[in-house]
């Protein structure tokens, strides 16, 4: 594809995204060639990526309503809560001493002396729903009188009754107790009470309650996983990520540990913060592919975690898993893993036919041990597609042997993923397929913002427009609950009984859902490029840090003072983000709350020239400042970080741009600090010694992003085009090589009144795709695309 005219035009936009000043040339023509279809699109193109993080899983699409269910969390009995009539506490504990099994080596103890209640809240309420059934196990002992009855009761919020049952016949020995508790009133933020009134000791082990209406009965949520089949993903890599490697060789992810029976299976801690039961497991995992009609694509550990590595001679043990796994999903069931399979409940195979080998290793521990896992898979295996995982940062992947395809990561601002619409253009034809496997706006994003769709909306137009290079692209990461946000932002996020999707979430929908067989050759001519300023207004800021600022003062070149701060007369002309907490003391400007990303920005946003100095000094925490310039809108990050990254560097960053040096900084001494902004010369003074000197590269995008495709079935022309400025562009599309079109069609339009707006629980469709239908005459077509939008066409040919 071409872009053509690219001159520079520059935009001011405000925060809220309206423009301010500049001229937009809102015209523009989109040629496609039917007549000279290119390659065919690859059926694997739009998939997902499930990882386990921010509770996914537990929490999640596994819908087990009992948060700690088996007592592995830690050694307290975290999630339960005991109460007496007395009001006596410190009755229950985790114990070892008989386990239930050798994998579930913790139960609950409970030292009864009379009557009491235990409670479990689950994931911030369980859901319960008037009229469905939920099923009730767990596994009792009991010694020393205690002889029950246990009663189990389901309470809604304020404490009504919404289910209830009784367990008797305790034995002294571990044994399993299963209720059918329907509810007669819906509640999302339910609880399990048990009660008793007994005198002895209890011990009770996975407790479980679990809605019995899964998703086409295979055990999981149905809200969530119809949210998932709604993307249509044509694959599903799993089950991370991070997670995959963990965070050290204790907490590595062994497929193996997590098939079978959900009491034998080891529960895991995971490295985004929680402990995994493993109930959604390998086997699982598989299933959901199957119930989705995506092709699996399993991520193995390579015996790297993300912290150390097993040696390399003693790789056998992770060489033979990769194997077994090929065998648990392919083998025949006179195999040994293919057997188990069978025994699991799914006597056909899966037919995995993509492995990644290892996430985000790269480096010299991953080429070496790529040659070894690699061969032997190839060797047995020759059908199964390996993937490398290469590290963006300059460690190139490995190449003996060569890998089918390559796995490519990003995580950057709509800008970038706007400029990266062009890079596959110029990839080699002769490698390795691509497949980028994790990609996402992750700045200037919001909690999932219109913008960041549009940015990965414009990556996507190149992907399709070469995906006889790209075969396989997925959004990460996939979940999110609204109580565990470990990683921002997400596609889905959740509560215990509604979801929404973010306008990326959408954009997904839009490409799936309109694929097309072959691509059509598209010419985008839409007038001058955008630059974003070298401009903006300035600002204060901490990273999980406590400090203070005064004295600041910004000055033109010719030396006219253009703002400065008084901080004890006052703090007018100071707006405040990122929930810090903000004081004024002894003249300064004091921020200690202990948060990531606090923020204060004062001044003009069309400040293109001048010195920002001023007085910081460190008063506790981890980091010391950030000094932001240039600052068009809310989301940016574009500041001087002085001690970052754990106090180990200073450096300038402008989005995804950085100049990084080593630094330090001293707690409770001021520093004198000086950013000098020339349009795009950027200079910075640490205690008169200057620190950097960089010119900000020029960061044009275009204002379309386009694609075309065609659907061989219905024969329409699918156009999808992405407005990346913040004002509509009148486009003429021409048609070329389609002699019979209908002169009708119909279109997908996602956009809204800001870039900046986002869907949330509350108003999950804020920013949802409005469907229509549109007619022209002859081989013209006129359209209107609104500023921050992404339009599919479907253009009708007879
Ligand atoms: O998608 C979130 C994380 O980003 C993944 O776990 C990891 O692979 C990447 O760095």
């Amino acid at each position: 594809m071409r872009y053509l005219n690219q001159t520079v035009k520059i935009s001011f936009i405000t925060a809220a995204g309206c423009l301010i000043a500049g001229s937009i040339l809102a015209q523009a023509t989109i040629t496609v060639d039917a007549g000279k279809p290119g390659h065919a699109v690859p059926p694997t193109l739009w998939g997902i990526f499930f990882e386990d993080i921010n509770l996914s899983a537990d929490g999640g699409i596994y819908p087990e309503l009992v948060r700690n269910r088996s007592f592995e969390d830690s050694d307290q009995p975290d999630y339960w809560k005991l109460s007496t009539a007395t009001g006596s506490p410190g009755t229950m504990s985790v114990d070892s001493s008989r386990p239930f099994n050798a994998l579930n080596r913790h139960s609950l103890r409970i030292n009864a002396d009379g009557p009491f209640t235990l409670e479990n809240e689950g994931y911030w309420g369980m859901n319960l729903v008037k009229g469905d059934t939920y099923n009730f196990r767990t596994a009792v002992r009991v010694a020393e009188g205690f002889d029950g009855p246990l009663t189990v009761r389901v309470v809604g919020s304020t404490g009504n009754e919404l289910a209830k049952g009784i367990l008797s016949g305790l034995s002294r020995d571990w044994q399993y107790h299963s209720l059918a508790l329907t509810a007669t009133a819906s509640d999302p933020r339910a609880r399990l009470l048990f009660s008793a009134s007994g005198k002895g000791t209890l011990f009770l082990d996975m407790i479980s309650l679990m809605p019995q209406t899964s998703w086409k009965n295979h055990g999981l949520r149905v809200d969530l996983a119809e949210a998932l089949d709604a993307l249509h993903p044509s694959f599903m890599r799993f089950p991370g990520g991070n997670w995959v490697e963990g965070d050290d060789l204790a907490h590595m992810y062994h497929w193996k540990t997590t098939i079978g029976p959900i009491d034998a299976r080891a529960p895991l801690w995971n490295t985004w913060g929680y402990n995994t039961t493993q109930g959604l497991g390998f086997h699982e995992y598989l299933q959901l592919c199957e119930d989705l009609g995506a092709e699996p694509v399993f991520c193995i550990n390579t015996g790297l975690s993300l912290h150390d590595s097993v040696p390399l001679g003693q790789m056998g043990q992770w060489i033979q898993d990769a194997l077994d796994a090929i065998e648990y999903a392919n083998g025949p069931t006179n195999t040994v893993w293919g057997g188990l399979r069978a025994q699991n409940g799914h006597p056909a195979p899966f037919h995995l036919k993509y492995m990644e080998i290892g996430n985000e290793n790269g480096g010299p521990d991953y080429v070496q041990r790529w040659p070894s896992l690699v061969n032997a898979i190839r060797a047995k295996y020759p059908d199964v597609q390996l993937i490398a995982n290469t590290d963006l940062r300059n460690r190139p992947y490995p190449r003996h042997p060569e890998p089918d395809i390559v796995d490519e990561h990003y995580y950057e601002s709509p800008e970038s993923f706007m400029r990266r619409a062009e890079q596959y253009d110029t990839y080699s034809r002769r490698g390795p397929k691509i497949f980028v496997g994790e990609y996402a706006v992750t700045q200037k994003a919001g909690q999932g913002n219109l913008r960041a769709a549009v940015g990965e909306a414009a990556f996507m137009t190149g992907m399709e427009r070469n995906s006889d290079v790209v075969m396989m692209a997925s959004y990460a990461p996939l979940f999110v609950n609204v109580n565990h946000r470990a990683w921002n932002p997400d596609l889905i996020s959740f509560d215990s009984s509604r979801w929404y999707g973010s306008p990326s979430y959408y954009v997904q929908q839009m490409f799936s859902g309109n694929r097309g067989d072959v691509t059509l050759p598209i010419i985008v001519d839409s007038g001058d490029v955008i630059e974003q300023p070298a401009a903006g207004c300035i600002g204060v800021g901490t990273w999980n840090t406590q400090a203070e600022f005064k004295d600041l003062k910004v000055t033109a070149p010719d030396g006219q003072v253009l703002f400065t701060s008084e901080f004890s007369r006052n703090i007018d002309g100071w707006r405040f983000l990122g929930g810090g907490n903000w004081t004024v003391q002894d003249g300064a400007l004091r921020q200690t709350a202990q948060k990531e990303n606090v923020r204060a920005l004062a001044g003009d946003r069309s400040w293109t020239n001048y010195t920002l100095e001023l007085k910081a000094r460190k008063l506790g925490g981890r980091e010391g400042f950030l000094i932001l310039f240039h600052i068009q809108n809310d989301e940016d990050r574009v500041w001087w970080n002085i001690g970052g990254w754990n106090d180990t560097q200073n450096a300038v960053e402008l989005d995804e741009t950085m100049d990084a040096k080593a630094g330090h900084i001293e707690t409770n001494r001021w520093y004198d600090i000086k950013v000098e902004v020339r349009g795009i010369s950027i200079k910075c003074w640490l205690d008169g010694e200057l620190i950097h000197e960089i010119l900000k590269p020029r960061q044009a995008t275009h204002r379309l992003y386009a694609s075309a495709t065609r659907d061989g079935q219905t024969g329409d022309v699918i156009l999808k085009v992405v407005n990346a400025a913040h004002t509509p562009v009148n486009t003429e599309i021409k048609l070329l090589g389609v002699p019979h079109l209908t002169g009708a069609g119909q279109s997908i339009v996602l956009t809204s009144d800001s870039p900046w707006d986002e869907n949330s629980l509350d108003e999950p469709a804020k920013v949802s795709p409005k469907a229509g239908t549109f007619h022209f005459t002859g081989g013209d077509l006129r359209r209107a695309y609104p500023g921050d939008s992404i339009t599919v066409l479907r253009i009708g040919t007879k």
